[in-house]
């Protein structure tokens, strides 16, 4: 777990900068995991369908292909396209092993009880972890173990941040290991840029809430005063940086307090970013895997090509690094 000093300090640095930011990590509290949830069950939102359909679809060839005798799962959270997997790993009784990773232990523990009661030949081992600082996990798992990061959640890093993670999870790798990432595709044929962005942009504005949250999430964790109701909710997807942008927009010039930090003003208009959602191609997944040290395997997509399962394997001159 990160110092609470140091959060501080990395959130004044944040605001300080032109245009402002703040992490997307401050959503996920009770209340913004619960409107994370309504998200995924938005018309809007096809990312979670899309993937779970896909992960339906392919679990089959997958675990027939890999034999995975154990899965470790990045971002778990609730576990609820895990089953896919599970089921077809546990089929005929086998035994393997569940390790759920995730940030929020209560989550993850409750999680895990649940699981253990649904999948008696499962052994669920339950980590907590912060994937942005690399994952070194407490017991290793057995081999051949399929590396899970689901739902798009590697969208919401940098092209190097996220080279970093995969990289720093793939030195844990071993020959027979394969990672499995779940990605959001650009617009193309199956996908139009309005779709994309009404994604982002629900007709009954559960994500502008869960934008606004943010905002409570700081002011409970660090004493800041923001109103959430001077801001209102932004995304719009870049069509050159391949992302969407999550923004909160002042509606009038005004300042925040910073508890022992400098105040923070906003002019009319200005605008705070909380979340940049990466989207890929499949030449873009390629060498975002190549770079952190993988070879693209396998690559599906759903019917439409709005969203992507890729299967990275190691290199044969890898595990040097
Ligand atoms: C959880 C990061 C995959 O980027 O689509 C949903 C978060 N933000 N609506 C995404 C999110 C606004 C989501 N991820």
């Amino acid at each position: 777990m990160r110092e609470r000093r140091e959060e501080l300090s990395e959130l004044a640095r944040g605001l300080a900068r032109t245009p402002k930011t703040v992490s997307s990590r401050y959503f996920y509290d009770e209340r913004g995991s619960e409107l994370f949830e309504a998200i995924t069950r938005l018309p809007e939102y096809y990312l979670t369908r899309a993937e779970r359909g896909l992960l339906t679809r392919i679990a089959p060839a997958l675990i027939e292909e890999v034999q995975p005798r154990a899965l470790v799962e990045l971002g778990a959270g609730s576990a609820r396209k895990t089953r896919i997997l599970l089921d077809a790993m546990t089929e005929g009784g086998r035994a393997a092993v569940y390790v759920p990773v995730d940030v929020s232990e209560d989550f993850l523990l409750e999680t895990a009880d649940r699981l253990r009661e649904e999948y008696p030949a499962l052994e669920v081992r339950p980590e907590v972890a912060d994937m942005e600082r690399g994952l070194r996990l407490a017991l290793r798992p057995p081999t051949p173990c399929i590396h899970a990061l689901l739902g798009s959640t590697i969208g919401n890093f940098t092209h190097e941040e996220a080279v970093r993670m995969i990289a720093g999870l793939t030195s844990g790798m071993r020959d027979g290991d394969v990672f499995l990432l779940g990605a959001d595709l650009r617009p193309g044929p199956g996908k139009s840029l309005e779709a994309l962005e009404a994604a982002y942009n629900d007709a009954v504005g559960v994500t502008a809430k869960f934008n606004r949250n943010l905002l409570r999430v700081l002011n409970a964790r660090f004493g800041t005063d923001f109103d959430p109701s001077r801001f209102r909710h932004l995304a719009t997807y870049d069509t050159g940086k391949t992302r969407i942008e999550m923004h909160l927009e002042a509606l009038t010039a005004h300042a925040v307090a910073l508890p022992g930090g400098p105040v923070i003003s906003f002019q009319e208009g200005e605008k705070l970013r909380t979340e940049i959602s990466c989207k890929y191609d499949r030449a873009a997944v390629r060498s975002l895997l190549g770079q952190a040290g993988l070879k693209m395997v396998r690559w599906w997509t759903d019917e439409r090509e709005r969203f992507a399962l890729a299967l990275g394997a190691m290199t044969s001159e890898g595990g040097s690094r």
